[in-house]
């Protein structure tokens, strides 16, 4: 719970983050909802004063934190599904973005990673779902030739401006 203020200090980075780099935007309070509900699953990248990089669970920011806050360069938000149709526990991204000025660095591939192998040893997610719009070439590249995602099927005018997005999968039960 130590660390509880200083999530609550960097929401505001996090959320400029989001609002920077994709049209799909969110009230603070439902970031808060995942850190409170799932704190083992959402992480940040931050930079610091000094430079650099680290990527930090969102339960454990307030090691960090060293007087002056540091910015967020990316974030992964995820969650649990809560009502899973199938009654299979699994995990969902709801939202990832890098800041321009940090991209093609490896940082949302080590996001993702990090977040799936939190899915899998604290909720023994048997899959962790997302959408990705289906013009979105980098996202695409990182979840399927990366990460190892699959294309599961087709939703159609999925996003507000009504382009069809693809929903994907990826099996964690290997990392259970
Ligand atoms: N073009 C082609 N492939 C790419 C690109 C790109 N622009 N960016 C990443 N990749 C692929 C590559 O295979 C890359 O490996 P490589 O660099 O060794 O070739 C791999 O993904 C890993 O790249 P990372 O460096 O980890 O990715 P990065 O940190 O740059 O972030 C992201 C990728 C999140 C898609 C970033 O471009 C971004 O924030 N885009 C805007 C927001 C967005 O589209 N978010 C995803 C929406 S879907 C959702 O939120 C569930």
């Amino acid at each position: 719970l130590s660390s509880y203020p200083s999530y609550i200090d960097l929401l505001p980075s996090i959320q400029t983050c989001n609002i920077t780099n994709l049209p799909e935007n969110y009230f603070l309070k439902y970031y808060l909802y995942h850190a409170l509900t799932w704190p083992q699953l959402s992480f940040v990248a931050v930079v610091r004063p000094r430079g650099g990089y680290k990527s930090s669970s969102t339960a454990g920011i307030a090691g960090n934190v060293s007087g002056e806050y540091p910015k967020v360069v990316g974030y992964v938000l995820a969650k649990m599904e809560e009502e899973p149709t199938d009654g299979m526990q699994h995990g969902h991204i709801t939202s990832l973005s890098v800041m321009r000025t940090h991209r093609r660095l490896g940082i949302a591939e080590r996001l993702m990673r990090m977040s799936q192998r939190a899915m899998a040893e604290s909720h023994r997610a048997h899959f962790v779902s997302l959408h990705v719009r289906m013009s979105n070439v980098a996202a695409l590249r990182l979840y399927r030739d990366t990460l190892g995602f699959e294309v599961e099927k087709v939703e159609a005018g999925y996003y507000a401006d009504g382009e069809d997005a693809y929903a994907m999968r990826l099996n964690l039960q290997n990392m259970w």
